[in-house]
């Protein structure tokens, strides 16, 4: 648009400076002709004052000085009043010209004005012959002026019309880019996780198209989801029946005296099942995250770290490993801390995954340490810590890393069902190193959040 304007105004600006300019310079002439044609009958002094006030007239109307001069250049009357009447023009070189019965129009600088002037002069004939001149002079600068004058109202009207259409082209840029701004938010949504998001249908035809094939996607992306989550739980809980007859059936061939390499076997067949009992109960959570009705409570993070110690006391003996719980504060005030708000179920589901792994992956003798404080516990051992390139590989689902490989049978899905469960109450759950060598597993939840269940409708 700029360049539009810049392309009609400036030869706009330009052909009409050029307009002005002409129009002075030929109004000057008309008023040089008109007066020489008059003063042809006025030149005698009987009618010096006639003269005079012609020649008034005449620089009032173009806006200059108007001179008449007799034959041998002496000025007869002049607009500027009398004070150069009676003294010799006839060195100025357009007096000389029209005397001789030239039209001239020069622009050149006055020595007596110290400016630039356009002088125009034309003779006064009279039977032929020239008796006289009259001359026209006006200030160039004020020619100038006119046509600054003009160029700039018109610079001021391009101004206005850019203004102008830059306002049109804001309000008409947020009208196209507020449908494609809520469409971005919607998308942002559903890659969070919120598969019910649905993009407004809004804005320009292919907008409206754009957000109907995003809302199809996502339909279709939810039930999806929602029949591979069904599958799972539903494979989950199919299994979990066949599993429990085969560990009574496992626990009755193991009652019935055998020993031996065939007890030995049997019992490894036991700790397969228990382990595939796990695998199938991990399943069954994961397949209902986001979707369970878990009512929420105020849970102190300190209780919770105490109530895992009593709960997880007696396996760590069995394994020789220390498990204490260091708090901040002492048992009596922990009832009266800020609380974070959670399903209590979830909250323990997480720490109990965290303190798992330490008490899987410690040394036999060592020590493992949870530690509570408002908005977080710490869980620290002092095992093989991680590899330095599975920090966030430990998260995913099945992966097991160094540490695991190297260790007790595992599923590889403790962390991320920690981590899952932390995060639909606001929380997370992250795994580093800790100083001196071992890990410090770490389950935060936000302090009196009352978040909204992504499963209750809003
Ligand atoms: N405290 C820890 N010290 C060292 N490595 C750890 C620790 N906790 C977890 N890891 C590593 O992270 C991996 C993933 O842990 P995660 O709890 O998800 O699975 P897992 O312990 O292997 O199996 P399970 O699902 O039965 O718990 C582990 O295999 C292990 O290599
Ligand atoms: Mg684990």
């Amino acid at each position: 648009m700029l360049l539009t304007i810049i392309a009609l105004g400036v030869p706009l600006a330009l052909s009409l400076g050029a307009r002005v300019n002409s129009e002075v310079r030929s109004q000057a002439q008309g008023q040089a002709d008109l007066v020489a044609a008059t003063a042809a009958d006025l030149l005698s002094p009987a009618h010096r004052a006639e003269l005079q006030a012609l020649a008034r007239t005449a620089g009032s109307s173009v806006r200059g000085r108007v001179i008449v001069v007799d034959r041998g250049g002496v000025v007869l009357a002049d607009s500027a009043g009398s004070a150069q009447l009676g003294s010799s023009y006839a060195a100025r070189p357009e007096i000389a010209d029209a005397l001789a019965g030239h039209q001239v129009q020069v622009q050149r600088s006055s020595r007596t004005l110290g400016q630039q002037i356009l002088a125009t002069a034309v003779p006064v004939i009279r039977g032929r012959t020239p008796v006289g001149a009259v001359r026209v002079t006006q200030s160039v600068s004020a020619v100038h002026a006119a046509v600054s004058r003009t160029v700039l109202g018109l610079g001021l009207i391009g101004l206005v019309v850019l203004a102008l259409g830059l306002a049109a082209g804001a309000v008409i840029a947020a009208q196209i880019a507020r449908p494609i701004a809520r469409l971005k938010r919607v998308a942002e949504r559903v890659a969070g996780g919120d598969l019910s998001a649905r993009a407004p249908i809004e804005g320009s035809r292919e907008q409206r198209s754009l957000a109907e094939s995003f809302n199809e996607m996502t339909n279709r992306l939810a039930r999806l989801l929602g029949a591979q989550r069904a599958f799972v739980a539903d494979a989950s809980h199919q299994l979990r029946t066949p599993l429990t007859g085969l560990r009574l059936r496992l626990e009755e061939a193991r009652e019935t005296g055998v020993s031996g390499a065939a007890a030995r076997e049997l019992d490894a067949g036991l700790g397969e099942v228990d382990r595939l009992s796990q695998i199938v109960d991990e399943l069954l959570v994961l397949s209902r995250l986001g979707q369970r009705e878990q009512p929420a409570e105020a849970v102190s993070l300190h209780l919770l770290a105490a109530d895992a110690l009593k709960r997880w006391q007696a396996i760590a003996r069995d394994r020789g490993i220390t498990l204490e719980h260091i708090s901040a504060v002492g048992q009596q005030h922990m009832a009266s801390l800020p609380t974070v708000w959670c399903a209590r179920s979830d909250a323990d589901c997480a720490l109990d995954a965290l303190i798992d792994n330490a008490l899987r992956y410690s040394p036999a003798a060592g020590t493992v340490t949870i530690s509570s404080d408002n908005s977080r516990i710490e869980v620290r051992d002092r095992g093989p810590g991680l590899d330095a390139d599975e920090h966030d590989a430990v998260f995913e689902r099945f992966h097991r890393g160094n540490a695991g490989r190297n260790g007790p049978a595992g599923t590889g899905l403790g962390l991320n069902i920690a981590r899952e469960l932390a995060r639909e109450w606001g929380g997370d759950v992250t795994l580093g190193d800790r100083h001196g060598g071992g890990a410090i597993a770490v389950l935060s939840l936000p302090i009196g959040a009352t978040r909204r269940h992504p499963s209750e409708s809003p």
